[in-house]
């Protein structure tokens, strides 16, 4: 129950890793807030989540017998951004913990990116990142308690995967955004750190990579190789990581980029 009396806020939680971390939260003690676009993208080769997959979140983090306010929202709008946030702060009390979550993933070769495909994975990834900490973060420094963001990144924000180019640089962007912050907010006992997982089972199954990665398999097959004989890390686990991280149980540690990778960062 390290979360009693907080208020967690996870974005792109209607389904996948958000959702996880917005239950994990609840069954330690949080209220949650969710934010979610629950929309297709036209640059992703796999279906977005719908309002039912919010509402389902809500109603798992609602059996904890904690509160649950929902967003439909882009992450890219910050006015709507700004709006969620002030409801939160006004319906839940105040704002403890914030993890900048959403995102989305296309596969192709770097030659094979369109500039819709590149604006698409920046605008959400980077911008979307980007808005949810300008509206959330001053509202922590105000509150004068502390508090702590996770900004969540990839193994692509910390080593150049192919097929991934703009996706790399999007998760690269958010890394050294949350190493600045982190350095600027440490004097308000606001801690913000970046997780970097490798491949989790969620909605985001970018099927377009594994012809890709299969036919320059014996260049750069080794690259996606993990040191675990592990294949896949359960959403539930790197929702514990957050849950750890984002607690008293980690108050020392800010602007560390945590490797939740199954042990590929090591080849
Ligand atoms: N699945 C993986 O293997 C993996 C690996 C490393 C990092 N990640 C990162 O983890 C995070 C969570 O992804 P996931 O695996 O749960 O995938 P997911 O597709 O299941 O969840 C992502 C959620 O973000 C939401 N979203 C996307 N754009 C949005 C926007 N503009 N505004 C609001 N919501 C938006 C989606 O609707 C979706 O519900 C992402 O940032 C992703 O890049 C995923």
């Amino acid at each position: 129950m390290r979360y009693e009396n907080k208020v967690c806020f996870v974005t792109g939680a209607a389904r996948g890793q958000g959702r996880a971390e917005a239950l994990r939260f609840a069954q330690e003690g949080a209220d949650v807030a969710i934010l979610d676009i629950c929309a297709d993208f036209p640059t992703t080769g796999y279906p977005g989540p719908t309002e039912d997959d919010l509402a389902e979140t809500v109603a798992l983090v609602e059996k904890e017998g904690r509160r649950c306010l929902s967003f439909v929202a882009d992450t890219r709008d910050l006015a709507a951004m700004q709006s969620a946030t002030d409801t939160i702060v006004a319906e839940l009390g105040g704002l403890d913990v914030v993890v900048a979550n959403a995102g989305i993933c296309s596969g192709s070769s770097f030659v094979d990116i369109s500039p819709e495909q590149w604006e698409a994975t920046m605008s959400v990834n980077a911008t979307g990142t980007f808005n949810t900490l300008k509206t959330t973060v001053p509202v922590l420094i105000e509150q004068g308690r502390g508090g702590a963001v996770v900004v969540v990144s990839s193994v692509a924000g910390l080593r150049g995967l192919p097929f991934l180019a703009d996706y790399s640089a999007s998760k690269h962007a958010i890394t050294g955004l949350a190493k600045s912050v982190a350095n600027e907010v440490a004097q308000h006992r606001i801690r913000v750190n970046t997780i970097h997982p490798a491949s989790v089972p969620t909605g985001m199954t970018t099927p377009e990579l594994f012809p890709l990665v299969a036919g320059a398999a014996h260049t750069l097959g080794p690259i996606f190789m993990n040191a675990l004989p592990i294949t896949t890390t359960p959403a539930e686990h790197i929702a514990a990581a957050v849950a750890w991280i984002c607690s008293d149980e980690a108050a020392e540690f800010t602007g560390i980029q945590l490797p939740l990778d199954m042990g590929t960062l090591l080849r």
